[in-house]
């Protein structure tokens, strides 16, 4: 297990790889799993812009793809950020597909971070048990 600096590195470590050239906002993002395996992932943009893949979901693809979906802790920063570089709706959705306690590390480009949780950022979700 990671400390929560030690996976917010990881996420800016990627966020060097971002793939940015429309919005020049850099994100990276890390997801440990239950048995500390590890993935990260940054925004890849697309010219039909909406095609662009946020941070945090190429981590959980990552890992969906490679057999691990137990997701227990994600981290995200963005260089470009001077504000908590919180997920944006649709990743939230994303996340809660496979753990609402998620914990989720955010951080700001001036080091510091917040943590929540992802069931406080995403209350009454619609989740696989909703079907
Ligand atoms: N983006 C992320 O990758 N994660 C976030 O949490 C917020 C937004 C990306 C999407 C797009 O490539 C760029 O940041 C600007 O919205």
């Amino acid at each position: 297990m990671l400390t929560d600096e030690e996976l917010l590195k990881k996420a800016e470590e990627a966020s060097a790889f971002s793939y940015s050239p429309y919005s020049h906002f850099r994100v990276g993002a890390a997801v440990e799993c239950g048995d500390g395996t590890l993935y990260t992932g940054c925004n890849v943009e697309n010219a039909a812009y909406g095609c662009a893949i946020c941070a945090e979901r190429t981590a959980m693809v990552k890992g969906v793809s490679e057999g691990h979906k137990d997701f227990a802790r994600l981290a995200i920063y963005s260089p470009d950020s001077n504000v908590f570089c919180m997920p944006c709706g649709q990743c939230r959705q994303f996340m809660a597909e496979f753990n609402l306690d998620m914990e989720l590390v955010i951080g700001r480009n001036d080091g510091a971070f917040r943590t929540f949780t992802l069931r406080e950022l995403l209350p009454e979700a619609f989740t696989p048990e909703s079907l």
